[in-house]
C-alpha cells in the first residue's frame, strides 16, 4: 500500500522543545499548538483555501427557507442560486455545469438539472431543454472532465483516479432512457488512491463525504469511482448514518442512473478536521459533530458484540480494575516504529494507575472494536503512524500520548497532534531523544540521522520513508516518560474532581 508521507511535508519542520521535555507541562493546550508554525506557504494555501468557499454552502446560508436543524427533509434541488456573489459557482443557473477548481486540495463540479451517468463513456450526462434558444449571456461549458478525489496536488496519485466526462447534453441526443430514477441528488468520488491507508481512508474519503454530504441529510446516493467491496463493508455503519440508499459502482453498474442533480467531487478542509467556518453557516457543524456521527455508526454493531460476549461469557476488553479507574489504549504497531519494551511501558501505566488495554490494529480489525476500545478509554498511548487516525475515535477531554520517533516530528504534528487539538482531546508530544531510537544503535552519536533530522529529510521522501519511518523502532526511557503518564494521570484525576464540584 502507497505511505501516506509525502517528501515536501518534511522540509518545513521548525525545531521546538528539544531536549529533555520533563519541565514542560505535558497537556498541550490549543493555545501552545497555536504557536506552532505552518509553513508560509501552507498559511498561505489555507488561507486560499478559506476563501474558495464552496458555492453550495454560501447559497444554502443565504437561501433563508432552508433549516438544517429542522427535521423537514431537504428541498428538491439542494444547489441554489443566488446573486451578488461572484464565488465560483455560486451564480449557477438551472441546467447548467459548473466546476468550482479554486481550492488546492480538490476541485468539486456541480451539475444543476437532470442527470443520467453513461458509464461505458465514463460520463455523466446534463441534460438540457431541446429548445431553450434564449442565447444566455455566459453559456456553460459543454464540457468537463475531472478526477474526483482530494488530493489533487499530487499529480501521480491523481493520474491513477478514473477520469469523468461531465457533459451537457440536449433531450434528443441523450443516449438511454432512465432505468434507475433517483428523487435525490448524486454525490460522486474515488475510492482508489491512497484508499487501504486508514489515514487516507478518513482523511481523503470519510471527512470530504462528511463535509460534501452532511447537509443533504441522508437523502443522497453515492456513486463510486474504484468501487471496492471491502471498503463498503468497512464503512458500512458510517455510510448508513451519511447516506439513506444503496450506493452505486459506477464503473460496473451499467444501468443508466438518473438524478435531479449531482456533486462530483468532495470537499475537504484540513488534515483530520472541520472547519466549522466553511461548513453550512447555522449548522454548527465541528469534527465533534462527526464524533457523534461516529459513535451512532458503531452503535448498532458494538451493541452486537457485547450480547454476543454475554452469550458466550467470553471475557470483555479489561473492565476497570478497582482501583484503577482510567482506562489506557497503547495502540501497538506491528513491524517499524514499533515500542521494544512494550510491555515494561505496560506495567509502568499499571503502576501509575492505569487499566491498559494493548490494541493491535491491522487491516482486517473491524472498525467498531477499536472504535469500542477508545471511546471507553481516557487515554492512548502510540507510536506517529496511520494508527494515530484512531484519535478520531476518542471522547473529548482524553488524553492522547504520541511518541515521536527521529525524524517524524513535522508529520507528527501536522497529521495526529493538530487534529487531536482540534478534537478536544488533551494532546502530549512525547518527541524521543537519540537514545531512545534504535538508530542509536546503528549510528554515530553524532551522524547526521540522529543529530539533525532535518538535514536527512531534505535528501527527500525515499530517504525519510528508509531511514526513520521504515528503519526505526523506538525503546523508551521509562523514567523521561513516567513523567508524562503520571501528568496524564493527575490531569484526569483532577478533571473528574473538578467535574465533581461543579455537578
Ligand atoms: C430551475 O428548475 C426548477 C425545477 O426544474 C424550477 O422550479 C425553477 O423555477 C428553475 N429556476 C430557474 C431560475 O429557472
Ligand atoms: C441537440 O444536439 C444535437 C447534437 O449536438 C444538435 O445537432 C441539435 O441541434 C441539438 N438540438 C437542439 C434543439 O439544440
Ligand atoms: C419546445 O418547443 C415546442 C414547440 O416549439 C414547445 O411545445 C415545447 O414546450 C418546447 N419545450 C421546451 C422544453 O421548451
Ligand atoms: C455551536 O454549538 C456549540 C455546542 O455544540 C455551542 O456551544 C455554540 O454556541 C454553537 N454556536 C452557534 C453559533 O450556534
Ligand atoms: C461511547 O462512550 C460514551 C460515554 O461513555 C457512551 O455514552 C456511548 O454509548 C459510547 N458509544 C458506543 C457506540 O458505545
Ligand atoms: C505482526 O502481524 C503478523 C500478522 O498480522 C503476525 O503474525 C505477527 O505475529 C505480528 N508481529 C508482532 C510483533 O506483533
Ligand atoms: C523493529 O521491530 C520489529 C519487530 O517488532 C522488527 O521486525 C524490525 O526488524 C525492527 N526494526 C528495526 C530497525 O530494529
Amino acid at each position: 500500500m502507497v505511505n501516506h508521507h509525502h517528501n515536501h511535508h518534511h522540509h518545513h519542520h521548525r525545531k521546538q522543545d528539544s531536549g529533555d521535555l520533563s519541565s514542560l507541562l505535558p497537556i498541550v493546550s490549543a493555545a501552545d499548538y497555536c504557536s506552532y508554525r505552518k509553513p508560509t506557504l501552507l498559511r498561505f494555501l489555507v488561507l486560499f483555501a478559506v476563501f474558495s468557499l464552496s458555492f453550495l454552502f454560501v447559497a444554502l446560508c443565504l437561501f433563508p427557507s432552508y433549516s438544517f436543524l429542522s427535521d423537514e427533509p431537504p428541498p428538491p434541488l439542494a444547489l441554489h442560486n443566488h446573486q451578488g456573489q461572484d464565488l465560483p459557482c455560486s451564480s449557477m443557473r438551472n441546467a447548467s455545469l459548473c466546476c468550482d477548481r479554486s481550492a488546492r486540495r480538490t476541485d468539486v463540479c456541480f451539475m444543476r438539472g437532470p442527470v443520467r451517468t453513461h458509464s461505458p463513456s465514463n460520463s455523466l450526462l446534463l441534460l438540457i431543454p431541446t429548445n431553450s434558444s434564449s442565447p444566455s449571456p455566459s453559456p456553460s461549458p459543454q464540457e468537463e472532465r475531472i478526477r474526483p478525489y482530494t488530493r489533487k496536488w499530487e499529480r501521480s496519485t491523481m493520474s491513477t483516479i478514473d477520469e469523468l466526462r461531465l457533459l451537457l447534453t440536449n433531450e434528443t441526443t441523450a443516449a438511454a432512457p432512465c432505468d434507475v430514477t433517483h428523487d435525490v441528488p448524486a454525490v460522486v468520488f474515488s475510492t482508489g488512491g491512497y484508499t487501504g491507508n486508514v489515514y487516507h481512508e478518513f482523511n481523503d474519503g470519510i471527512l470530504p463525504l462528511y463535509i460534501t454530504s452532511h447537509a443533504f441529510r441522508r437523502k443522497v446516493v453515492f456513486v463510486i469511482l474504484e468501487y471496492h467491496d471491502w471498503w463498503i463493508s468497512k464503512y458500512e455503519g458510517i455510510l448508513s448514518q451519511l447516506s439513506d440508499r444503496p450506493p452505486i459502482d459506477f464503473a460496473n453498474d451499467k444501468r443508466t442512473h438518473c438524478f435531479p442533480e449531482a456533486v462530483v467531487g468532495l470537499r475537504i478542509h484540513d488534515e483530520l478536521a472541520i472547519d466549522a467556518s466553511r461548513m453550512p453557516p447555522n449548522s454548527n457543524t465541528t469534527i465533534r459533530d462527526f464524533r457523534r456521527m461516529l459513535d451512532e455508526a458503531y452503535k448498532p454493531r458494538i451493541q452486537d458484540i457485547v450480547a454476543e460476549e454475554r452469550k458466550t461469557g467470553v471475557d470483555s476488553p479489561p473492565q476497570m480494575a478497582a482501583g484503577r479507574p482510567y482506562k489506557l489504549v497503547v495502540v501497538s504497531r506491528n513491524g517499524s516504529r514499533g515500542i521494544e519494551n512494550e510491555g515494561a511501558l505496560v506495567r509502568l501505566a499499571e503502576e501509575v494507575g492505569f487499566a491498559v488495554e494493548v490494541l493491535r490494529p491491522e487491516k482486517t480489525t473491524e472498525l467498531a472494536k477499536i472504535y469500542r476500545a477508545l471511546n471507553s478509554s481516557d487515554a492512548m498511548v502510540g507510536v506517529h503512524g496511520a494508527a494515530m487516525t484512531h484519535l478520531l475515535f476518542m471522547r473529548p477531554g482524553a488524553v492522547f500520548v504520541q511518541v515521536v520517533p527521529l525524524g517524524t516530528e513535522w508529520a507528527a504534528e501536522s497529521y495526529y497532534g493538530g487534529p487531536a487539538v482540534k478534537l478536544g482531546l488533551e494532546y502530549v508530544r512525547y518527541e524521543i531523544l537519540p537514545r531512545e531510537s534504535s538508530l542509536y544503535r546503528e549510528y554515530p552519536e553524532d551522524d547526521p540521522v540522529l543529530r539533525d533530522p532535518e538535514s536527512v529529510n531534505a535528501k527527500g521522501w525515499e530517504v525519510t520513508k528508509r531511514v526513520y519511518l521504515d528503519g526505526q523502532n523506538v525503546s523508551l526511557d521509562l523514567e523521561r516518560f513516567r513523567k508524562r503518564l503520571v501528568r496524564a494521570h493527575e490531569y484526569l484525576v483532577s478533571k473528574r474532581w473538578n467535574s465533581r464540584k461543579i455537578f
